[in-house]
């Protein structure tokens, strides 16, 4: 059974990303195989709303989300990982949200059959703790995870955190990032 990892952090270490990689590290010792995909050093577009999903239920770009979202589609679970930017998910992780409306093209205007369900999380950072701050986070990770028929079920919001690479003095952070992982399920 396969775990994926999306790390949406624009760092080449973001803070997130080495939470994710606690989180995948707690799944292989359960027993999955993991993958990690870093949005940092794939080439995508932005989706430019042009709605050619919704007639030919293909996306008019070919690029990396091209290759990653199938595998989505096939995943027995996937962790998300995030950080706060604008007080929004930041726009790496948001650019990929907005290229899911091929599967909301796949579910409302050609309802197709769901996907199987599986679980899904998000892990996120912020640097501050503005009340709130993980709001506009959360929701598009969560629509995204709808789109995809998959479960959200659990979330590790983590502030503050600020500095690249802090977050690995943190270690209780790192050891729920770990749990998450191993009982993602
Ligand atoms: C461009 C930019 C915008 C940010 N905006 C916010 C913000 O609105 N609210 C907040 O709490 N932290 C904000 N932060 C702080 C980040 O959330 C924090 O540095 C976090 O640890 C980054 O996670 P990462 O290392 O995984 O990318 C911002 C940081 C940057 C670089």
């Amino acid at each position: 059974m396969k775990i994926i990892g999306i790390a949406c952090s624009p760092r080449p270490r973001g803070n997130s990303t080495i939470l994710l990689e606690e989180a995948l590290k707690g799944a292989r010792e359960a027993g999955f195989e993991t993958e990690i995909y870093r949005l940092a050093q794939m080439n995508f577009s932005m989706c430019i709303g042009c709605d050619k999903c919704s007639e030919d239920k293909k996306c008019v770009f070919e690029d990396d989300l091209t290759e990653l979202f199938p595998k989505l589609e096939k995943a027995d679970g996937i962790i998300i990982s995030a950080s706060v930017f604008g007080m929004g998910l930041n726009a790496l992780g948001k650019s990929m949200v907005d290229r899911s409306q091929i599967y909301w093209a796949r579910k409302y205007v050609f309802e197709d059959e769901p996907f199987p369900s599986r679980p899904g999380a998000l892990i996120a950072c912020a640097g501050t703790t503005f009340e709130g701050v993980f709001n506009c986070m959360v929701k598009p990770i969560k629509y995204f995870y709808k789109m995809l028929d998959v479960d959200y079920r659990h979330q590790l919001l983590h502030n503050p955190v600020d500095k690249p690479g802090e977050i690995k003095e943190k270690e209780e952070a790192l050891a729920k990032a770990y749990q998450l992982g191993k009982n993602l399920l």
